[in-house]
């Protein structure tokens, strides 16, 4: 079976696509040292999977291990990379961290992949890049904005590294994949999105809300210049989102495929943050305690995808 490095794969959208990298008859190979997962979700993969998946306890920033990890896995086929920090507000706290991990943790990972020998790489970028769109829905070829956060630039810049290395090397192909917003959970449920303290995200605050585990949710403003009031997101099911990277892999097999691409991965339909409420509560009939607060600072008013590429 060949071999696929997938650096964060206990996370969200990580294990879920090793669940599908197996289904799709790959090997995936998981390097996570859990800092913002937890250890069932490996369990919760290896239960999917029917079998253990191959884990690495270590930090993709540790040059010496990560070396180590390539020497005892032999060939790899190709590396998905998920490994980063995602919190924006914290990002703009404390930069450094966010250009250290998410920057430099691509840095060492191709020349890894040069050392070793391994030709693909699908990485996990965001329609952050694109900042609030002058036209929706919003496709590749849309200018990159000024990044509104250290996190926003980290996905910007990562980008452009890769760019630049597939150009300096005709061997090496990269997939971009810019995600909306991944929500909802595998249907076996052994793994779905589980956040280690306070969520930043929406839908894992309104499922821990509806769970008794949070006393309300803020909706973040209702005075945006949309039907609504409420911000408006592309929100993709996170196992429609794990199977592009399969098939993102496949595409860099084929004769055809560029050296560098980017696609949008959403659903091209937007739905604003009450219409999210609204749709949880009508389906689970769970109370949904929520207040309507203030804005949140750096959130677009709306984005959703062109998916048309
Ligand atoms: N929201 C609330 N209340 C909450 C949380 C979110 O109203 O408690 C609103 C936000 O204001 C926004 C929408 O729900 O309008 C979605 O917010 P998310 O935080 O779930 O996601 P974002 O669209 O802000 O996504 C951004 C970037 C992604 C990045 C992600 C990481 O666009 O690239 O933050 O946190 F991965």
């Amino acid at each position: 079976m060949k071999k696929v490095l997938v650096t964060g794969g206990a996370g969200f959208i990580g294990s879920h696509t090793c669940v599908e990298l197996a289904a799709a008859g790959f090997e995936p190979v998981i390097v996570d040292d859990l800092r913002n997962s937890q250890e069932r979700a490996i369990d919760g993969i290896g239960r999917i999977m029917g079998r253990k998946p191959s884990v690495h306890r270590i930090d993709c920033c540790d040059a010496g291990a990560m070396r180590r990890m390539l020497a005892t896995e032999g060939p790899i086929h190709g590396a998905i990379h998920f490994a980063a920090d995602k919190a924006v507000g914290e990002s703009v706290n404390d930069p450094l961290k966010y250009y250290h991990n998410n920057i430099g943790s691509l840095v060492l990972l191709l020349r890894l992949m040069k050392e070793h020998g391994t030709q693909r790489i699908v990485f996990s970028s965001s329609c952050t890049v694109y900042g609030q769109p002058e036209k929706l829905p919003v496709t590749e070829s849309a200018p990159d904005r000024n990044a509104m956060s250290p996190y926003g630039f980290t996905k910007i810049a990562c980008e452009q590294m890769l760019r630049d290395t597939t150009s300096s090397d005709p061997a090496l192909k990269a997939v971009l994949l810019r995600y909306f917003n991944p929500v909802g959970a595998h249907p076996s449920a052994h793994i779905g999105e589980l956040p280690l303290g306070v969520p930043n995200n929406l839908v894992p605050f309104v499922t821990q809300t509806a769970a008794g585990l949070r006393k309300q949710l803020t909706v973040f403003g209702t005075d945006y210049d949309t039907p609504d009031g409420s911000c408006i997101r592309d929100y993709i099911h996170v196992v429609d989102l794990a199977k592009a990277h399969v098939r993102a892999l496949e595409w860099m097999e084929g004769e055809g495929a560029s050296s560098c691409e980017v696609f949008n991965i959403g659903t091209g339909k937007g739905n604003s943050v009450l219409e999210v409420i609204n749709a949880f509560t009508g389906e689970t009939g769970a109370p949904l305690p929520y207040v309507i607060g203030p804005r949140r600072a750096g959130d677009t008013t709306a984005v959703y995808a062109d998916t048309t590429k």
